[in-house]
């Protein structure tokens, strides 16, 4: 038996004993998840494959596990696409992205070589390089045997073949692009951009962005895409020295500006974070038929107070919801995409009213539901979340007006994290919220997308009442809440 049929067997034989999962964010099918890979639309359905580790509920040899979707939110697990089983990925089937051409689809993605599968790895021991694999009918998957199809020998000079991953592969008139992030040897990371006209033979075009030497970042998982306009790259960002875990963190980043194609410069006009929160990283975005511009991030990161449940729930880690992306005024908006309205299997709209005192909600509710307002208030102050709660401990999202800042408490998890926002919450005396709740995740977008911010907590069986109160005086414009159910 090869090593994908392995994991198919493992699969069928252990599925019974996976339990708990969420409501309506995807999680593995057992054991692991950890980036969104080939996310895209063929034949009909979404795609969306995953960085998957089955055997347990850590990370290990990287296979791609894949689920299919008419709709994003009503996911169908279907056979592992890819296993760690040829020369060029005995070590892992690193993140990668599909495109569709003549038919067929095609997946991009990172052979990992490590010959001592030392943690944390050696880097003059271990090699990265692109790969191809395709398929006719999206499920089952051919590697191509001369793989690699960048491989450390198209790495200009000044980079290190240990850290070259994640191509995200884009089209453009005709043309193939790749951009993938790479540590240089100065230990900061970069984008590359190659390009090609039939997927096999690449040539290298240029670094369109270079962090910062202060910034300590290596780059993971770059995305690039054209929209309303601007070229958009979207990064994963974490410390390139240990030492500086905390200041760094890992950071979903995105860049606003244009990329000229032939030469390879890429112009920056703004610069911002994607997603605030403590569990949104190496997200992933596709174009769906109506021509829309759809991403979705991993509900975790690796250097973060992200919670993980327990070890015999058997599975660990989930994406986040899947979000339409548009530019405004030089900021990219995301917002929930329209398919989960269809789920909202119950609207409740709540009476305008003074919101001074702590307004409870909700009460006996199952935690998977949706809450939508928009407040009239001045900047004086702040609003609470108070989720999860029973009557000593409880979850906090507040947003204080005034500094800008969105501060998440865990009482169960005595963590207490400050976010400083880049755009005024407040806009023109109103702030719109629409909070997505699920049983162990929380994913905030304040108005109507301009700045978002996901959460991870495990609060099982430690309470469920939900309340929204503000310090100051401050009005109900709109309040509803809608019960989502996907079965
Ligand atoms: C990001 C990442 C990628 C890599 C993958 C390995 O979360 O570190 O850079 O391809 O995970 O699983």
């Amino acid at each position: 038996m090869n090593k994908l049929e392995k994991a198919n067997k493992y699969i069928k034989e252990n599925i019974s004993s996976v339990k708990n999962r969420p409501s309506y964010h995807l999680t593995p099918e057992i054991g692991w998840i950890n980036d969104p890979n080939g996310f895209c639309y063929y034949k009909g359905k979404y795609h969306l494959f995953y960085q998957f580790y089955p055997y347990d509920v850590r990370w290990n040899d990287m296979h791609w596990g894949h689920a299919t979707s008419k709709d994003l939110i009503n996911w169908c697990y279907e056979d592992v696409a890819m296993a760690n089983d040829t020369l060029a990925d005995a070590n892992g089937c690193f993140s990668g992205s599909a495109i569709v051409k003549d038919e067929k689809l095609y997946l991009m993605y990172t052979g990992h070589l490590d010959p001592n599968l030392g943690f944390p790895p050696n880097f003059n021991e271990v090699l990265q390089q692109q790969c191809i694999a395709t398929s006719d009918d999206g499920i089952n998957f051919t590697k191509y045997e001369n793989n690699p199809v960048i491989s450390q020998f198209d790495l200009p000079e000044g980079y290190r073949k240990s850290d070259f991953r994640d191509p995200k592969i884009v089209e453009k008139d005709g043309v193939y692009y790749v951009v993938i992030a790479v540590k240089n040897l100065a230990e900061r990371g970069e984008v590359l951009l190659y390009k090609s006209l039939d997927l096999y033979k690449w040539d290298f075009v240029s670094s369109i962005y270079k962090s910062k030497h202060e910034e300590n970042m290596m780059i993971e998982c770059p995305d690039l895409f054209s929209i309303d306009g601007k070229e958009v790259i979207i990064f994963s960002g974490m410390p390139c020295n240990p030492i500086y875990d905390k200041s760094v963190g890992n950071t979903t980043e995105y860049l606003i500006g244009n990329l000229n194609f032939q030469t390879g410069e890429y112009t920056l006009e703004a610069r911002d974070i994607l997603d605030y929160g403590n569990s949104f990283y190496a997200p992933q975005s596709m174009e769906n038929p109506e021509n829309e511009r759809i991403v979705i991030g991993w509900m975790k990161k690796w250097l973060s107070s992200s919670i993980v449940v327990p070890k015999d729930y058997g599975w660990s880690g989930m994406m986040s919801l899947p979000r339409k992306l548009s530019v405004d005024s030089n900021r990219l908006i995301q917002n929930p995409v329209l398919s989960i309205e269809n789920y909202m299997v119950s609207k409740e709209e709540i009476k305008l009213s003074e919101l001074n005192e702590e307004f409870i909600f909700h009460k006996d509710s199952n935690n998977v539901f949706n809450f939508r307002c928009a407040i009239n208030t001045d900047s004086n102050n702040s609003i609470i979340y108070k989720l999860f709660g029973n009557n000593d401990k409880s979850i906090r999202i507040v947003i204080d007006l005034l500094e800008n800042t969105v501060t998440y408490i865990s009482d169960f998890d005595n963590i207490k994290e400050v976010y400083n926002v880049s755009t005024k919450l407040l806009d023109n005396e109103q702030i719109v919220l629409d909070l997505y709740l699920d049983k162990y995740s929380i994913e905030l977008f304040v108005n109507k997308g301009k700045s978002v911010f996901s959460f991870t907590s495990f609060n099982e069986g430690k309470g469920n009442s939900f309340s929204l109160s503000s310090e100051k005086s401050a009005k109900f414009i709109y309040a509803e809440i809608n019960q989502i159910n996907v079965e």
